[in-house]
């Protein structure tokens, strides 16, 4: 078991074990109800850990299946889960426990962020992604027709329960998905974590591929571990540095849009990383051998390195209107001095890092 302190407000830890479920109740102590937000399927698997820790400790558990999908994270799901808690009664002193992956993450916790002016919430990440990323930190969102993640609010949660076990029932597409936010951080600077990500991907592939407890509960932990440090150093993303968790997720986020979410977010993130690597090196940031270093990675764990067929004028118009952008084109970009925001790339540079991903532009 392993233990990951985020200093953000009264702090809290996330947790990362093969059984971290069992200890819902305790996370959750003294609290006596909560309202417990899931998706049918991953009930199906895991609600049973999580009622009984609950039911052990005499705590009241209002259920909730929201549905799955980009389209259950709304305004309208948001509003289900609120009217129903109302209903029931759930206390501003009472919880929320999001059980799921990045979906479940995001819409509870939106809801309880805004439930009573804002209610505690636990989040207990059921998929690779939401492990080392989604759920910890505290951003919260839903969508709206005009864009991903438009409406949210910073909430940070009482407690992160990574279960590591439960990443052995993820579909191998969800699984290997996650992978990319792993890469992220593996490419992010080496004086964060020591190179250590990247070490286990390469020297541990099998353990890796084969979801081995003791090999993700180390990915899991170094991965938050990262997170943690970045966002108790800029909470709100206020001074640039939790901008660079953004790491290939300019791209990324455009590839979803343009592209009608046909790859899986990671896989996205797995794309933008090979053309953040590209664009530093036609920039003359990096090194071309370092730029490659990106594609060998993404590509060593199964995960896309290009994205072909997609309109260049199409993913530029959405990167536009990135709610990082400030008016322009912004891009994480690495360089002599580890990560930086970069604005408005020349023309050829992005031509080249286009390319690189099978993009014609
Ligand atoms: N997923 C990026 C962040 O939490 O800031």
């Amino acid at each position: 078991m392993a233990r990951v302190r985020v200093g953000v407000g009264d702090g809290y830890d996330v947790v990362v074990s093969e059984d971290a479920l069992a200890d819902v109740w305790l996370a959750l102590a003294p609290r006596k109800r909560v309202g417990l937000v899931s998706q049918a399927g991953v009930f199906e698997h895991h609600g049973a850990a999580v009622i009984g820790s609950l039911d052990r400790a005499g705590v009241e558990v209002i259920r909730t299946a929201i549905g799955d999908g980009e389209d259950a994270k709304s305004m309208a799901t948001v509003q289900q889960l609120c009217r129903l808690w109302a209903r029931e009664g759930l206390l501003r002193g009472d919880a929320v426990v999001a059980l799921g992956g990045g979906v479940v993450g995001d819409t509870a916790g939106f809801a309880a962020a805004v439930y009573h002016r804002g209610i505690a919430v636990l989040q207990c990440p059921t998929t690779l992604l939401a492990m080392v990323d989604a759920a910890i930190g505290g951003k919260t969102a839903v969508n709206l027709p005009e864009g991903k993640n438009l409406v949210g609010a910073f909430h940070q949660p009482v407690g992160v329960l990574a279960d590591v076990s439960t990443l052995a029932t993820l579909p191998d597409r969800e699984y290997r998905a996650g992978l990319g936010e792993v890469a992220k951080y593996a490419l992010m600077d080496d004086a964060i974590d020591d190179g250590g990500i990247a070490r286990i991907l390469a020297e541990q592939r099998a353990a890796v591929e084969g979801r081995d407890v003791a090999a993700l509960t180390d990915l899991v932990t170094r991965s938050a571990a990262i997170k943690a440090r970045v966002v108790t150093a800029d909470p709100e993303e206020r001074t640039g540095l939790r901008a660079t968790l953004n790491y290939g997720h300019t791209l990324a986020h455009a590839l979803e849009t343009v592209g009608h979410h046909d790859l899986h977010h990671g896989e996205a993130v797995a794309v933008g990383l090979v053309f953040a690597g590209a664009l530093a090196a036609a920039m003359e940031r990096i090194p071309v051998a370092a730029a490659e270093d990106h594609r060998t990675l993404v590509a060593g764990l199964g995960l896309p390195t290009e994205a072909p067929g997609l309109p260049a004028g199409d993913l530029l118009a959405v990167m536009r209107r990135d709610k990082k952008a400030s008016g322009g084109l912004t891009f994480v970009l690495q360089g002599p001095y580890g990560l930086e925001s970069i604005d408005d790339p020349p023309a050829r540079a992005l031509a080249a890092a286009f390319a690189a991903v099978g993009i014609d532009s």
